[in-house]
């Protein structure tokens, strides 16, 4: 088992990442002096490894609907009157088991239901477990845009468990590696990028899966110790392939996988750096032969004039959209006013 330290003043905390970690979480909660309260747990989810947990009565379940729409203000209220109705004190603390959807929407509920209750996280999808399971982001979602309703809400624990993985559909699992792609170029770490061992991945090995998933979460936990807030530029970086790709994601009606979209995100902002003289040329056919050797997408239907509007959000926040794009492997900078000509060509080239 293998434990990172996320070194917040105040409200440090670990992450333990091992095969059979489940089997261990009644005993760390026990430690932690965490007797009792809510698993609000994405229902399939809880079908497939709730029994894991092997918790005692005192934790009472509350199960949600899988997929996106639940990430709402209408499911958090839910929730809270579910947990008032069950008289859910300040004592007690919250659990999430499942991907980053739960994550959000019972680390929101867990942040706002009586001023604040310890959270838990347990996650289950690839994306969860090398990121949203730290780093304290939690929301939901408007009709105007993801994740516009928020708060900061740190987890006392996470606890990752990689043998969960294997009910993951094919799909899905491939998805989550555009993030650990995203560690390994953004924050120079070969191991994730170029050296990662896809056959292995594919094949879902225990072993690398927890050297893979410690990796990224270390390099998480030194972002987010540094930038808590997402206020100094260092939590930003790990929005490489994020702008382009949320966008894609909302155009398409989501019919794109949020990695898929990232896959290609990142594509359109290796392309962008070669176009604005940065980076080296050969990075936009590298990060194509390792996104499609994980059976990710590298090309899509799109043109400028269709993301456009989803960019705007972005827009309006700040002095324009902001693209984090590369010099180099591990040497990402911020850039913000990119010419629409830069856009366009970067764009073209993502089109079959
Ligand atoms: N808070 C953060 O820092 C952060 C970071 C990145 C993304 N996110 C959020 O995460 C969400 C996406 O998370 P996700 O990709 O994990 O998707 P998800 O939570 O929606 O899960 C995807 C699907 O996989 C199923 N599933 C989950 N674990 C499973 C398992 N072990 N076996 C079988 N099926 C399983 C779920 O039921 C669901 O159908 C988005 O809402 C995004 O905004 C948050």
């Amino acid at each position: 088992m293998k434990k990172i330290e996320v070194n917040l003043p105040g409200k440090a905390y670990q992450v333990l990442v091992g095969m059979g970690v489940l089997d261990h979480v009644a005993d760390e909660l026990a430690h932690l002096e965490a007797d009792g309260g809510v698993i609000i747990a994405d229902r399939a989810v809880a079908e497939a490894h709730m029994s894991k947990l092997a918790l005692s009565d005192a934790f009472k379940v509350l199960t949600v609907e899988p997929g996106e729409a639940s990430k709402s203000l209408d499911t958090s209220e839910e929730l809270l009157n579910k947990m008032a109705s069950l008289g859910v004190t300040r004592d007690d603390v919250v659990i999430t088991l499942g991907g980053g959807m739960v994550g959000d929407l019972g680390g929101f509920a867990a942040s706002i239901y009586m001023r604040g209750l310890r959270l838990f996280h347990v996650p289950t999808t690839v994306l969860s477990q090398v990121d949203s399971c730290i780093g304290g982001k939690t929301g939901v979602n408007l009709p105007y845009g993801k994740n516009l309703v928020g708060t900061f809400h740190q987890p006392a624990a996470s606890f990752v468990d990689p043998s969960t993985l294997t009910t993951l559909g094919d799909r899905e699992y491939r998805s989550g590696f555009a993030e650990v792609l995203k560690y390994g170029w953004a924050f120079g770490d070969d191991m994730l990028a170029s050296e990662l061992d896809v056959s292995k991945i594919l094949a879902r090995d225990h072993h690398i899966l927890e050297e893979v998933i410690a990796r990224c979460l270390g390099i998480k936990a030194d972002v987010v110790a540094r930038d808590e807030f997402d206020r100094l530029g260092h939590r930003a970086l790990l929005n490489y392939g994020h702008t382009f790709g949320h966008a894609l994601e909302a155009a398409g009606s989501f019919a794109l996988l949020h990695g898929e979209a990232v896959g290609l995100g990142m594509i359109f902002a290796a392309e962008l750096s070669v176009e604005l003289g940065m980076g080296p040329s050969t990075l936009p056919d590298d990060h194509r032969d390792r996104i499609s050797s994980i059976g990710l997408p590298v090309e899509v239907e799109t043109d400028l004039d269709s993301i456009r509007g989803f960019l705007e959000l972005d827009k309006k926040a700040s002095e324009g959209t902001k693209w984090v794009l590369l010099r180099d492997v591990g040497a990402p900078e911020i850039v913000s006013h990119v010419p629409d000509s830069a856009l366009e060509k970067a764009v073209g080239r993502l089109c079959p």
